[in-house]
């Protein structure tokens, strides 16, 4: 039996969740598969359920699964309030960190069936294939806070430990990849980032199968628009991580379809790359391919590595047969429940 902790969270959160459990629950049948999934709060659901981002219970919950689905989190109505204490941000950014989630993995594909949904030419994106690791319980995110009526700071701090045990998992991932991995960093003007720079300078020479490279991340975003086809493991920091990787999801044509895993010692967390989207809340018409993917992550962290292919063919036809979503069949766009059941429906056929 596998304990899945289940957090729908906000916005689209819940429906997109729904689709995943629906596909999750197909693989079970099909091949005898025992999940046990329990559904607990967290965000901005969770503030005004339980005055708590991420009440304890919750937490418990992660803690005691083995493995946690996610959702999505954030409401405007806490956005514009700059002086609240309580955001639903504070849920998974506590989450992270108690969980010890130090690496953030998110894939980019081009998929040849979307070619026509990204803004940029089909020649700079076709055959892009990379995996940002990025950092995720440290840096600016975690630092210290200060603030006062006028002023404000946040501190960016990274020691050798933290930057080695990420760096490993991005070597581990370039080995069974195309073998090169990408630094970006700051090197010129940071501190931490030169620390970064040695650190894995060091590490690197354990590794001559390796082609390792360092590039400045104000470089890197470029070369991520005219040029994306270079990367294949992209290594970074927390902050640098979280704006390229929205930054890369234009590749693949929608932010929809990009799905996440998050992991620390013996533990993950599998969730969409995108938000809580609240201006399609209830409405159906939300992707689900970005959950479902996450869910075909998470086979994978469980070693169900056969049932994991198996949803990944099929997202695979239904985005061949075009059963999305309307950002990505804007003409006959199938509903948010639909693309589930078509991708369901293939699983439970003969795959
Ligand atoms: C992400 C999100 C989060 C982050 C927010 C919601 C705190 O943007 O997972 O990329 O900045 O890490
Ligand atoms: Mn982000």
């Amino acid at each position: 039996m596998l304990n899945i902790a289940v957090l729908p969270g906000d916005g689209i959160g819940p429906e997109i969740i729904s689709e995943a459990i629906k596909v999750l629950k197909s693989i079970s049948e099909k091949r005898n598969i025992d999940f046990n999934f329990s559904y607990y709060d967290v965000g901005g659901i969770a503030i005004d359920k339980h005055s708590d981002p991420l009440p304890q219970s919750t937490l418990n919950a992660c803690k005691n699964s083995d493995a946690v689905l996610f959702g999505a989190i954030g409401d405007p109505k806490f956005d514009n309030d700059p002086d609240s204490t309580l955001r639903p941000e504070q849920g998974l950014l506590k989450l992270r960190k108690e969980l010890g989630l130090y690496a953030n993995l998110r894939p980019v594909k081009s998929y040849s069936q979307l070619f026509e949904f990204s803004p940029l030419k089909k020649d700079r994106i076709e055959n892009v294939d990379m995996l940002i690791v990025r950092e995720l319980t440290g840096g600016l995110y975690f630092g210290e806070k200060k603030s006062s009526k006028t002023s404000a700071s946040d501190l960016c701090e990274y020691n050798i430990n933290e930057i080695e045990r990420v760096t490993e998992i991005a070597v581990n991932y370039a080995k069974i990849r195309r073998k090169k991995i990408t630094l970006i960093d700051k090197a010129n003007v940071l501190e931490t980032s030169r620390l970064w720079r040695k650190t894995v300078q060091n590490i690197s020479k354990k590794h001559s199968d390796i082609n390792f490279e360092y590039m400045f991340v104000d470089n890197a975003a470029m070369q991520m628009i005219i040029n994306p086809k270079q990367f294949d493991v992209i290594l970074t920091e927390n902050l640098f991580g979280d704006i390229i990787s929205d930054e890369a999801s234009v590749i693949g044509g929608s932010i929809g379809i990009l799905c996440s895993s998050s992991i620390g010692k013996n533990r993950g967390l599998f969730e969409p790359i995108h938000g809580s989207y609240p201006q399609a809340k209830n409405k159906n018409i939300a992707n689900p391919i970005a959950t479902i993917l996450s869910a075909a992550m998470m086979l994978e962290f469980l070693n169900l590595n056969e049932e994991s292919r198996i949803i990944k063919k099929a997202v695979n036809i239904s985005l061949e047969n075009k059963i999305s979503t309307a950002d990505l069949n804007k003409n006959n766009p199938s509903t948010t429940s639909e693309v589930g059941d078509y991708i369901s429906k293939k699983i439970k056929e003969n795959l």
